[in-house]
């Protein structure tokens, strides 16, 4: 698998132990994936059943103003994957996201609705969409959203860390979408390597939905800390990358990729951290 130091990657690593299978890890420093002949070399060397491609380029701000390096990584990388996976007759399992969508529904998002993304972000993980897809049929695309977990920078920490120094806390309250914890999708996206006939795009997201105001005042009534979510809009909160209004994932896949809904995922979380203190 790809991506294992990161947030997610690490969580799927060790459900991929925990499940009995054998887990190699490509990590960023043993094989650059954006070079298709190392790519190629070492998936040819461990020739796998699976490969779950965790790696990408996740700053979405950043990716702004670093496009085409964005665009390696969550495109050309991705192809690369895919295409070594093929030659190496292994099932591509590749994560996306619910920025492939604009934000304008008024019903959570299917995998049949069309993309159409508002930021650079986006749009590599949607032209890395196509090159999987292009690369080989047995592929499963699984879009996510709103992660949180042990063991990368996202929000809930944010807010917990924020929470230790201040009453209050501004938060936005015209996002809504899909908090998703890593420990509910990991094991998701071992059990859907392993599924052969499960091809195509998949959405997999936490039961549910949230504002990000929503998601941090219940951050902060199940970790029992005395600090307050106050309300504010995005047009207050400037940041480089335009975020979707609305990013619900829902799937008409049957069986789809259904996971537990987001307040079991962040009680899960919030448990994993008091665990590891
Ligand atoms: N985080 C979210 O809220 C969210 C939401 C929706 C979808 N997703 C998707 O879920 C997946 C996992 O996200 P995440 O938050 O766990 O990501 P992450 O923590 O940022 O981890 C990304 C991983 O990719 C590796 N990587 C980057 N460039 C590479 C390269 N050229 N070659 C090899 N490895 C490379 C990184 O290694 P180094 O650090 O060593 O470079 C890191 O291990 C991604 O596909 C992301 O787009 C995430």
């Amino acid at each position: 698998m790809t991506g294992a130091t990161g947030m997610l990657g690490h969580k799927v690593a060790a459900a991929a132990h925990a499940a009995g299978h054998g887990v190699v890890t490509a990590d960023h420093a043993k094989c650059d994936l954006t070079d298709a002949d190392a790519t190629t070399a070492f998936v040819a060397s461990v020739a796998p059943e699976a490969i779950v491609n965790c790696a990408a380029y996740t700053d979405v701000d950043a990716a702004e103003e670093h496009e085409a390096v964005a665009l390696r990584v969550n495109a050309d990388a991705a192809g690369n994957v895919a295409r070594a996976g093929a030659a190496a007759g292994a099932r591509i399992v590749h994560l996306s996201t619910d920025y492939v969508f604009d934000g304008v529904n008024d019903r959570p998002w299917l995998e049949s609705d069309r993309p159409s993304p508002l930021g650079a972000y986006g749009r590599t993980k949607l032209a890395g969409e196509a090159q999987v897809a292009l690369a080989t049929p047995e592929h499963a695309i699984v879009r996510t959203a709103w992660l949180f977990g042990v063991g990368g920078p996202n929000f809930v920490d944010t807010m917990l860390r924020l929470a230790a120094g201040h009453d209050e806390v501004a938060v936005v309250t015209d996002q809504t979408g899909s908090p998703t914890w890593t420990g509910h999708l990991a094991p998701a996206l071992v059990a859907l390597a392993a599924e052969v006939r499960q091809t195509g795009v998949f959405h997999g997201a936490g039961g549910g939905q949230a504002t990000w105001h929503g998601l941090a005042a219940e951050t902060f009534t199940r970790a029992g800390v005395a600090c307050r979510a106050t309300a504010t809009t995005s047009d207050a909160f400037k940041r480089p990358a335009p975020r979707p209004a609305w990013s619900v994932l829902g799937t008409e896949r049957d069986p789809g990729v259904r996971l537990p809904p987001w307040t079991q995922g962040l009680q899960g979380h919030l448990d994993e951290i008091k665990e590891s203190a």
